[in-house]
């Protein structure tokens, strides 16, 4: 299978409840290289681009408000099939219905308040890596 590079953010909560070790814990446990990792303050902006795919949907305002609450951690992560298996390690959007074991089972509190976000495609993973960090910014 090939190595993938997948973008990931620990959500403001989860920072704010001081799990992020433990979120960036699982990440490695499961065989995750941290290639870059930045702690950040997401602007509405950044936030409302980000999030865009979704800005016709009725929880765009809310989301933008959550993500822009406190600081995030900004990752990428590398393994062999990385953003399907950054997926599953992630478990389903809605923390009620993630599977046992997964980070948002263990460390989600609510859909919006869903500890990590997770590419979920090679194009995105791309523009989502490009959007937050410079090629400078990677070691291996
Ligand atoms: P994330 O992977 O960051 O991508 C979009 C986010 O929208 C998703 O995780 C959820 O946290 C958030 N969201 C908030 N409300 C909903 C909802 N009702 N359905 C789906 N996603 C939601």
């Amino acid at each position: 299978m090939p190595i993938e590079k997948t973008f990931s953010i620990i959500k403001p909560e989860a920072v704010k409840n001081k799990i992020s070790g433990k979120i960036i814990s699982m990440f490695e446990d499961n065989g995750f290289t941290i290639l870059a990792q930045k702690k950040i303050s997401m602007t509405q902006d950044q936030a409302r681009h980000f999030y865009a795919v979704h800005k016709d949907r009725p929880f765009y305002n809310d989301l933008v408000k959550f993500m822009t609450s406190g600081p995030v951690i900004v990752q990428v992560l590398e393994k062999e099939n990385a953003i399907a298996d950054n997926r599953s390690l992630m478990g389903a959007t809605n923390p009620s219905e993630a599977a046992e074991g997964t980070i948002r089972k263990d460390y989600g509190t609510n859909v919006e308040a869903n500890a990590v976000h997770g590419s979920d495609a090679p194009d995105t993973a791309q523009s989502e890596i490009a959007f937050f960090f410079s090629g400078l910014e990677f070691t291996g």
